[in-house]
Formats: structure tokens, sequence, C-alpha cells
């Protein structure tokens, strides 16, 4: 059984400082799963004083390679050959320049290392998380901010869609991707347009459709970034149910962002959740997952898996999914937290 050795990018030590090995090790490890078990234990592992993550499969694909290649922190990859190791090529699941998620810098992101960690093992865990290579997969993003989530899942040929009450995010996000398409010089048609309900303005709806070439656009093999400006709580108003198969959240950590609950602007984004979880989880087709990342400093985890549990999802524990929580800072401990639709 061949073994490999991932070496992981060193912005993962900007990122995760003492927890970057931790995070890539369980990272690695929920994207594994999807590879039906024919991943072994993925382990640390120094090679002349560089440090790898070490695994074996068992009868390696192509496509398997692929999914390696999505790791967050992912830089290079080897298999052992002896006391050698062999430069391996993986197809990189990107396709379009990679300045789309670096050039908006702001206090307030979400991290696009990180970002890129949360849709993943959140993909990971839905019934068919090889649709995340072949951009089948929708993602919502329901507290997207300026769209660290979108551009990702835009990378990835994927459809993506966002919610945010910030007018300013909705309005800087939108000219970005607008100009950015153009920059580009990307086929594209992008408009931004009012939802009405009952005669009265519901949301303000941006929408860029696009495709990496003239050809792909031409034969209508587009995929679209959408942005509502609309508050979270509104989203089954929307969007139809039964039309996302991932939503991933990085929840207002109560420092410098809040909680916008039904009853206010709160340190703690549990009431959020209690009133727009239902709302996430009817998005969903059956089979689809949310993955939330948060402060637990403002609430605690068995607090955020009773809120997705009473919306009707199952928590995805085990191997990877519970070693997702990491210092940021002095005031932000951030776990991760993934759960299903049946
Ligand atoms: C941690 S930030 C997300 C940052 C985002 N991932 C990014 O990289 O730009 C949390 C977001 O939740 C939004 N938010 C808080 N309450 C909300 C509500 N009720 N409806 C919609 N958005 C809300 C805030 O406006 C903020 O943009």
């Amino acid at each position: 059984m061949p073994q490999y050795l991932l070496l992981p990018a060193p912005s993962a030590n900007r990122v995760y400082a003492d927890g970057a090995s931790a995070m890539v090790r369980a990272e690695l490890t929920a994207l594994g799963a999807a590879l039906g078990g024919r991943i072994g234990p993925v382990e640390p592992e120094s090679v002349a004083g560089v440090e790898y993550l070490a695994f074996h499969i068992d009868e390696p694909e192509r496509g398997d390679l692929a999914f390696l290649a999505l790791t967050s922190a992912f830089y290079a990859l080897f298999e052992r050959e002896g006391n050698l190791l062999r430069p391996v090529e993986a197809p990189s699941a990107e396709r379009y320049p990679s300045d789309l998620k670096t050039i908006l810098k702001y206090q307030g992101k979400t991290n696009e290392q990180f970002t890129r960690l949360l849709l993943n093992v959140t993909a990971a865990a839905t019934a068919r998380p090889e649709r995340l290579l072949d951009g089948a997969l929708r993602v919502l993003d329901p507290v997207c901010g300026r769209g660290t989530t979108l551009s990702q899942a835009a990378m990835y040929g994927l459809d993506a869609v966002g919610v945010d009450l910030d007018a300013k995010d909705f309005e800087l996000y939108s000219s970005f991707l607008t100009t950015w398409l153009k920059d580009h010089r990307l086929k594209h048609r992008a408009s931004t347009t009012p939802v009405r309900r009952d005669k009265a303005v519901l949301a303000k709806k941006f929408e860029a459709v696009f495709a990496p070439d003239k050809a792909a656009y031409a034969a209508g093999d587009t995929r679209s970034v959408t942005f509502y400006l609309a508050d979270t709580l509104r989203t089954a108003e929307l969007i139809r149910p039964g039309t996302v198969d991932v939503v991933v959240a990085d929840l207002p950590y109560g420092v410098q962002h809040g909680s916008r609950g039904p009853r206010g602007l709160v340190r703690s984004p549990l009431e959020l959740l209690d009133g727009a979880l239902p709302g996430w989880a009817s998005t969903l087709r059956s089979g689809g997952a949310v993955g939330l990342a948060w402060n637990d400093r403002v609430a605690p985890r068995a607090q955020v898996a009773e809120a997705l549990e009473s919306a009707g999802l199952t928590v995805r524990g085990g191997p990877g999914y519970d070693e997702l929580r990491h210092r940021v800072d002095r005031s932000i401990t951030r776990d991760v937290i993934v759960a299903v639709k049946g």
C-alpha cells in the first residue's frame, strides 16, 4: 500500500500558529473519509527536519489525488519510495486566478485558508462529496460578510449564494466581483435588483453569472454568485427549499461583530442560531450538510450542537470532525461543528 507525505504550505503556521499541524491533520482526515475508508490514519512525520503529514492509501485512484489537493494548506505531495520522496502531481481544484480570494482585505474577514477548510470539511460530510470536484454542489453562506466563502466556492467552480444584512459589505463585494470579472476579461453578466414580496422590498439581490471561457459561456456552462442584502432570519423566504448542498457560516464572534438575532444585537450567536437555523436547514437537500465556525468563549459547543439537533440535523462526530478547535487570538478560540440533513 503506497505511503504519501503531504507538505503543508508554510502559511498554515501563520493562520493557526502552534495548532497548524493538528488542523491540517484533522482536515485531511475529514476529507479522507470521503475516500470510502481507503485512507489510513494521518500522522505527522518529520523528514530531514521538515514536517509532513504521512498516510497510506489503499489502491489510490486519480480522483483521490484531487481530493488531497483540496486540503486548504496543500503545498506539495510526495510518494515514499524507500528512502526517497517522489513528487506526485495532484490536480488543482481551483479554476480561477487566486486573487479572487486575496484582493479584498478588511477587518473581520474570515481567513481565506480557514474558509476553504470549513467548506471542505462540510462538503466532505455530504452524501456526495465527490460533487465538490465536479462543480455540482451549491453553497450557501447565510452570514457571508464580504464574500470570502462565495469567492472560494466560485474558485472551485461551484454555485454560491450569500446573505448578509450589512449594506457596506453588499456594496463592496458586488462592485469588487464585477470589477474582478471585467479585469480578468471573463465573459459574464451581473445585476442588482430588488426582491419584492407582497409589494414590499424584502431584499436587494446581486447576481453574477460567468464562465472561465467564452465557449463555456456560450454553451450555458456557467456558474453564479448571488448575494442577498437581507436579514438571515428571512433566508427561507429568499432561497427555495431543498436547493442547497452545503451551508457554511463563520458566525459573528461577539468581539467586533455581534449577532443580530430576533431580540437585537447580542454577543452570543446562539439566539441568531435558534432563529435562523430552521430556515438555513430548509434550504438544504437531503444528504446536505451545515458547517459552523464560532468563538466558543461566547457559546459552548454543546449548545451549538443542541441548536443544530433542534433544527432536525445530525451532528457529525469522529476523527477529524472533533479536532478542529483552535486558538485565534486572546479573545477568540474558534471551534467548528458539522451536521448533516438525513
Ligand atoms: C464573522 S462575520 C463573517 C465574515 C465573512 N465570512 C467574511 O469573510 O467576510 C459575521 C457576519 O454576520 C453578519 N450578521 C450578523 N447578524 C446577521 C443577521 N441577522 N443577518 C445577516 N447577517 C448577519 C455580520 O454582518 C457579519 O458580516
